[in-house]
């Protein structure tokens, strides 16, 4: 007997609240969670560690070839310059194919799946029972980084978080392979307006929809 899983895809920019909503969707459904960005984060953290450079097309496939999808951690990995180095590194088409296809595999899990990213709809799970595109002001999304950065001590400028959260925009959307984008039967979720309590709800409505017809 083939046991069922239930894939849902979230994406958006970064700030949106497409991670916390995911975190929480995934820890309410008791499914398992997979924040993509961690994958590109880790490699380009591999890279990092070793002074390598983000645009050796061979060094970054050897690197995503070690990532450890089960260690990576949260918590080192969301450092600000690993975040633009990730936003460098998933240019490189060759590194993305060895990333989705991990990605892929975590999203096979049993009874579900929650993953999180740019391109999860669009690239990584096309067949997804449900996917929401998660977004927000450009300006909305650098207020909630700035006080974000600000209470852990943060030393930028709510100008220089806004001018990394647009070119950062630019090159998830702009790059050639699988660029962020809503994929055409995504919902959209703006959070411009929303606080996180408010965004969650409004997710697991259109969550509980899809799992009601399933
Ligand atoms: O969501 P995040 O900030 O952790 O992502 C870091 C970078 O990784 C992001 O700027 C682009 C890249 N990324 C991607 O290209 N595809 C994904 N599915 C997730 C992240």
């Amino acid at each position: 007997m083939s046991e069922k899983t239930f894939i849902i895809a979230i994406d958006g920019p970064a700030a949106s609240g497409k991670g916390t909503i995911s975190r929480r969707l995934a820890k309410e459904l008791k499914f398992h969670h997979l924040d993509t960005g961690l994958t590109y984060r880790g490699v380009a953290k591999m890279l990092l560690d070793q002074n390598l450079p983000l645009d050796d097309v061979t060094l970054a496939e050897q690197a995503a070839r070690e990532l450890d999808l089960g260690t990576m951690d949260g918590n080192i990995l969301s450092a600000h310059d690993i975040g633009n180095a990730a936003s460098k590194v998933a240019v490189i088409p060759s590194v993305r194919k060895i990333l989705v296809d991990a990605q892929r595999a975590f999203s096979a899990k049993t009874p579900g799946s929650v993953l999180d990213g740019r391109d999860i709809g669009t690239v990584v799970c096309p067949n997804a029972d449900v996917k929401i595109y998660v977004t927000a002001k450009a300006e909305t999304r650098a207020e909630r980084r700035f006080k974000e950065a600000q209470s852990k001590g943060g030393t930028q400028s709510y100008d220089e978080v806004l001018t990394d959260i647009k070119a950062r925009d630019e090159r998830d959307s702009g790059r050639k392979d699988s660029p962020m984008r809503q994929a055409d039967d995504a919902h959209l979720l703006d959070t411009s307006k929303m606080d996180i309590e408010t965004a969650f709800t409004a997710a697991k409505a259109l969550i509980n929809a899809a799992l009601n017809t399933k």
